[in-house]
C-alpha cells in the first residue's frame, strides 16, 4: 500500500473546548501507538504528557513527533506556528506520577496483561475519580485490565490503528463495568478529534481483528488444500474482489508472525473456536522463520528493498486457473467462499449484540480498507444465499468453521 503514514487527515482540527471534561492527556508508552496517539491528541489542542518507562524514550518520541509535523509543513498540510504549537503542547516524561491530573489517560505500553493492569492500578491511585482511563490493547479483555481499579466503569479501550495520524479509525471498547456515560463521551471526543469512532464491546479481536479473521485463513487454506497458488489467489482477491491487497501478500505485509499471534490470541480466547484455528500453512511459515517482507521471505519472496523479487517468484496469476474458479462452486471459488465467511463473521457479531450492523461496516471499511462493508456485502448477495454457500462449505469441510450464523437466516438483518 502507498499510503503516506505520517500524514494527519486532520492535521487542523479544532481544539477542545478548555471546558470539556476533557483537559489535558496522558499517553503511556511512547512507542510506535502512544507516539501518534500523542500527535493526534496535541493536535486536537490538548496539553499531553507522554510517559515512557524507558529512560529517554519519550524525549526521543517527541523528537519522532517533530520530524513528522515538519514533514507536514513541507508538504504545506500545516503551518510552521501550527507546527510548532502542537509540538509545543507535548512534554515528555519517565514516571507515572509526572502527569498532572488529566480528564483521560490512554495507555500504550506492549500487550502483556500484568503490565497494563498495573499501570492502571497505578493510574487509578494517582489521578482523580473522574479521569477516563482508557487502553489501546489490541486483544485483551477491558475487564481483565481493569481488575485492580476500584471504579471500573471508567475504564475503556481506544484502540487506535496504526499508524494513529493517519488511520481514521478507533474502537471504542466497552468492557462488562465500562459505563455508558464514559463510552459517550469517549465517542463524541474521538469525534472532535477527527476520528471516526465505532462502538464495540470487549469481544475477542473487537470488531476489525475478529471479523477479517477469515480473510486470512480462507485465502490460507485454499493454498494448502491445494486449490489454487497464492498469486492466484491474491489475484482473485485483489481483481476480483476489489480487495486493495491479497490475503497472502497482505500477511507478508504485516508479519506471517504478528498476523498468527493475533488469530491464535482470538482462538484461544473463544475457547479454540474452529474458526479460528490457525492453519498448519502459516504455523510453518514462522516456524520456517518465513515472516514476510520483513525477513524477506514469507509466502512469497522480498528483495532488499522490500519489494517482490520477481526473479524468485514461481510464477505469476494463473488466470486460466482462475478463470475456473470464480463462480464455481464455493469450495473452490476463494472469492465468493472468503466474502460468504466474512458475512458470517460479521452477522455473528451484530447478532450477539457487540456491536451495531453500521458500525461494524464502518471499521471494516476503515479499517482494513474492504471494498465494502460485510453487511452491506450480505445484502447485496443476498444472506439467504451466503446461508447456503456455508451449508455447502461445512458439508465439504465438517467440523464447525463453516456453520451458518442463524442471523442469516431469521430476518433480523434484512
Ligand atoms: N503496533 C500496532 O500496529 C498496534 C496497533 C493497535 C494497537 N496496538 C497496541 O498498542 C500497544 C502498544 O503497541 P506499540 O506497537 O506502540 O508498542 P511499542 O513496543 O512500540 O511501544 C511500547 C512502549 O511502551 C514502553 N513501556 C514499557 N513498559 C512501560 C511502563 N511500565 N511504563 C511506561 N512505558 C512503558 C516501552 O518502552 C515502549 O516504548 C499494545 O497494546 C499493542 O497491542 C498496536
Amino acid at each position: 500500500m502507498d499510503t503516506d503514514l505520517t500524514e494527519p487527515e486532520h492535521a487542523r482540527a479544532e481544539p477542545v473546548d478548555e471546558g470539556s471534561p476533557f483537559g489535558p492527556v496522558g499517553v503511556v508508552g511512547a512507542g510506535a501507538m502512544g507516539a501518534g496517539i500523542a500527535q493526534v491528541a496535541a493536535t486536537a489542542g490538548h496539553a499531553v504528557t507522554l510517559v515512557d518507562a524507558a529512560p529517554g524514550a519519550a524525549a526521543t518520541a517527541v523528537e519522532r513527533i517533530g520530524a513528522a509535523l515538519s514533514r507536514l509543513v513541507g508538504k504545506g498540510r500545516l503551518s510552521s506556528d501550527d507546527a510548532a504549537a502542537v509540538l509545543a503542547r507535548i512534554t515528555p516524561a519517565e514516571t507515572l506520577d509526572e502527569l498532572p491530573n488529566c480528564g483521560l489517560v490512554i495507555e500504550a505500553v506492549p500487550e502483556d496483561l500484568e503490565l497494563k493492569r498495573r499501570i492502571f492500578g497505578e493510574l487509578a491511585d494517582r489521578q482523580p475519580s473522574t479521569t477516563v482511563l482508557a487502553t489501546n490493547t489490541s486483544s485483551i479483555d477491558i475487564d481483565d485490565i481493569s481488575a485492580e481499579v476500584a471504579d471500573p466503569e471508567r475504564v475503556l479501550g481506544l484502540h487506535f490503528f496504526n499508524p494513529p495520524p493517519v488511520m481514521e479509525l478507533v474502537e471504542v471498547v466497552h468492557g462488562e463495568r465500562t459505563a455508558d456515560a464514559y463510552v459517550e463521551h469517549a465517542l463524541a471526543l474521538m469525534k472532535a478529534w477527527g476520528k471516526t469512532p465505532v462502538r464495540c464491546s470487549s469481544t475477542p479481536g473487537f470488531i476489525v481483528n475478529r471479523v477479517a479473521r477469515p480473510f486470512y485463513g480462507e485465502a490460507q487454506r485454499i493454498v494448502e488444500a491445494g486449490i489454487a497458488d497464492a498469486a492466484t489467489v491474491d489475484w482473485v482477491l485483489r481483481e476480483k474482489g476489489g480487495f486493495p491487497m491479497g490475503p497472502l501478500e497482505l500477511t507478508d505485509f504485516i508479519g506471517q508472525d504478528v498476523n498468527l499471534a493475533v488469530g491464535t490470541s482470538v482462538w484461544e480466547q473463544t475457547g479454540r473456536d474452529e474458526r479460528y484455528a490457525p492453519t498448519a500453512f502459516q504455523q510453518e511459515l514462522v516456524e520456517a522463520g518465513r515472516l514476510g517482507r520483513k525477513s524477506g521471505r514469507g509466502v512469497y519472496a522480498y528483495a532488499a528493498d522490500g519489494s517482490l523479487d520477481a526473479s524468485a517468484q514461481d510464477g505469476g496469476p494463473d488466470l486460466e486457473l482462475a478463470g475456473r474458479l470464480v463462480g464455481g462452486p464455493v469450495a473452490t471459488d476463494p472469492l465468493a467462499r472468503t466474502v460468504a465467511m466474512l458475512v458470517n463473521e460479521a452477522v455473528d457479531l451484530v447478532a450477539r449484540g457487540e456491536a451495531s450492523a453500521d458500525d461494524v461496516d464502518t471499521a471494516m471499511r476503515l479499517g482494513t480498507r474492504y471494498p465494502r462493508g460485510p453487511i452491506e456485502w450480505g445484502r447485496e448477495v443476498g444472506f439467504d444465499v451466503v446461508a447456503r454457500q456455508l451449508a455447502e462449505l461445512d458439508e465439504a469441510y465438517p467440523g464447525g468453521r463453516y456453520r451458518p450464523s442463524p442471523a442469516l437466516t431469521d430476518g433480523s438483518l434484512t
